[in-house]
């Protein structure tokens, strides 16, 4: 069944979280006979998924919807879904806001892809739409793919507004992650990404992190398992021992630092001491020499002082991570640190902001430059323009000139030049 005169959009604000659901929902859409719009303007049924998580998020989403709003006047059948943890949090306000929005729905909405399905203008309504299975039910021909072990979030650290939006922790039926990824491969999947606000808490009855990374690696035909996001409060060494013996485990793992500062941790209730996340680094580092450490930092936490900032600074030129996403601390409403005066001004946040941005792209440029002329095992993700976009186990983007066999296949590849955030190599 098709339905030519429909053309879906979606656009997507936030985590890989959202990412992945967008995911699902464009495969539940493309199912039902909906072609994908290649731009807003040619769309009919725009949607956007949003997230909470720092003021200029929200923003980016108000923009997002004045833009849908004015296609909307010149063309009235155009319907505009909003979904996700924005749509969660605040619906009244963005209702108020933009009053031609058609649906708007938050996370924990059920059914939230057929009750979408129900409000589009279809000559017949779509019949067999299968429950079980969600994210397998097409195969877009995707070489990597992510599935959510878990939902929400628990810690409650106190700049963040993720359990609210998202609610409490939940651990997914192991079974139904296994038989998710056992078709995911089967559909051609070589390599699966394991999501949660807090992978190393998953846990469902006797199965823990660490036991299911050991059932999905052996899945026979997978090539490469990741994951993310950790937690140092939690990272334990059976993990760490799974991820030095298992050979499909790749040695990369994103460990949010967010401070050195022990005042600030404690501030953010993150529960651990910069004793305790050096502890890890070494103890990662002792076990798999070659691991590559990626990581979170805020800066202008409220009371974050010239030298707390510091430490935070030169914890990063000790510990050279390969690479490090900084953001500057934006107040979320009902948080525990919102109750605390926003103290550091919007300059010195953005001040401190490029010092480490600066630091780390120097690091992670330097990084990059040792890999050349040296051989590292790349798995092909895409193949454009008779270019293949591929990865290495440490998680860098590879763009290898050669043809479309090396799809989906883990191959040497010779590294010809660096840039920080891109390699290019050579078959050799
Ligand atoms: N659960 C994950 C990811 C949370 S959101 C984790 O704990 O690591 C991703 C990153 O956004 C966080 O690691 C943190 O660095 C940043 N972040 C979260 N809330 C923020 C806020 N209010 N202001 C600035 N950065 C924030
Ligand atoms: Fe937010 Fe902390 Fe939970 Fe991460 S662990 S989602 S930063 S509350
Ligand atoms: Fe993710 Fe943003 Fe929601 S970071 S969980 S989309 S608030």
């Amino acid at each position: 069944m098709e339905n030519l005169d429909l053309k879906y959009i979606i656009e997507t604000i936030g985590c890989q979280m959202n990412e992945n659901e967008s995911f699902d929902l464009a495969e539940t859409l493309s199912h039902s006979g909906i072609l994908q719009a290649k731009t807003l303007q040619e769309a009919n049924i725009v949607i956007l998924n949003t997230c909470s998580v720092r003021a200029q998020a929200e923003q980016k989403a108000f923009s997002f919807l004045g833009r849908a709003e004015r296609i909307k006047k010149e063309n009235s059948s155009v319907k505009i879904i909003v979904i996700g943890c924005m749509a969660q949090r605040i619906p009244d306000k963005i209702k108020k806001r933009f009053k031609n929005i058609d649906f708007i729905a938050g996370t924990k909405e059920a059914n939230l892809a057929e009750k979408i399905l129900k409000l589009l203008p279809f000559s017949e309504q779509p019949k067999s739409l299968p429950k079980e299975n969600l994210c397998c039910k097409l195969n877009f021909g995707k070489i990597v793919r992510h599935i959510t072990i878990m939902k929400g979030c628990n810690n409650y650290c106190s700049y963040c507004v993720v359990p609210f939006v998202r609610g409490q922790e939940i651990s997914f039926d192991y079974k139904k992650i296994m038989n998710d990824c056992v078709s995911m491969v089967e559909n051609g999947t070589k390599e699966i990404i394991l999501l949660g606000q807090n992978v190393n808490s998953y846990k469902y009855g006797e199965i823990d992190f660490s036991k299911l990374i050991s059932k999905i690696a052996k899945i026979e035909s997978l090539t490469r398992i990741r994951f993310m996001t950790n937690h140092p409060k939690d990272l334990n060494d059976d993990l760490i021992e799974i991820m030095s013996k298992e050979s499909k485990v790749c040695r990369h793992i994103h460990l949010p630092m967010q401070s050195a500062s022990d005042k600030i941790l404690e501030q953010m209730n993150r529960k651990y001491t910069f004793k305790h996340y050096l502890n890890l680094i070494k103890n990662l580092r002792t076990a798999m020499p070659d691991i590559s450490i990626t990581t979170d930092v805020i800066v202008g936490f409220p009371g974050e002082s010239q030298k707390n900032f510091e430490e935070t600074l030169n914890a990063i030129k000790d510990i050279k991570f390969d690479g490090l996403y900084v953001f500057r601390y934006s107040q979320r409403p009902n948080t525990k640190a919102a109750q605390i005066p926003d103290d550091v001004s919007l300059e010195e946040k953005k001040h401190r902001h490029s010092v480490i941005l600066k630091e780390s792209n120097e690091i992670s440029a330097k990084i990059a430059a040792a890999m050349v002329n040296t051989k590292q095992e790349v798995l092909g993700e895409k193949f454009e323009n008779g270019i293949l976009s591929a990865r290495t186990r440490s998680c860098r983007k590879v763009f290898i000139t050669t043809d479309k066999t090396y799809l989906g296949k883990q191959f040497y590849a010779f590294i010809k030049s660096a840039k920080i955030n891109s390699l290019f190599g050579e078959i050799r």
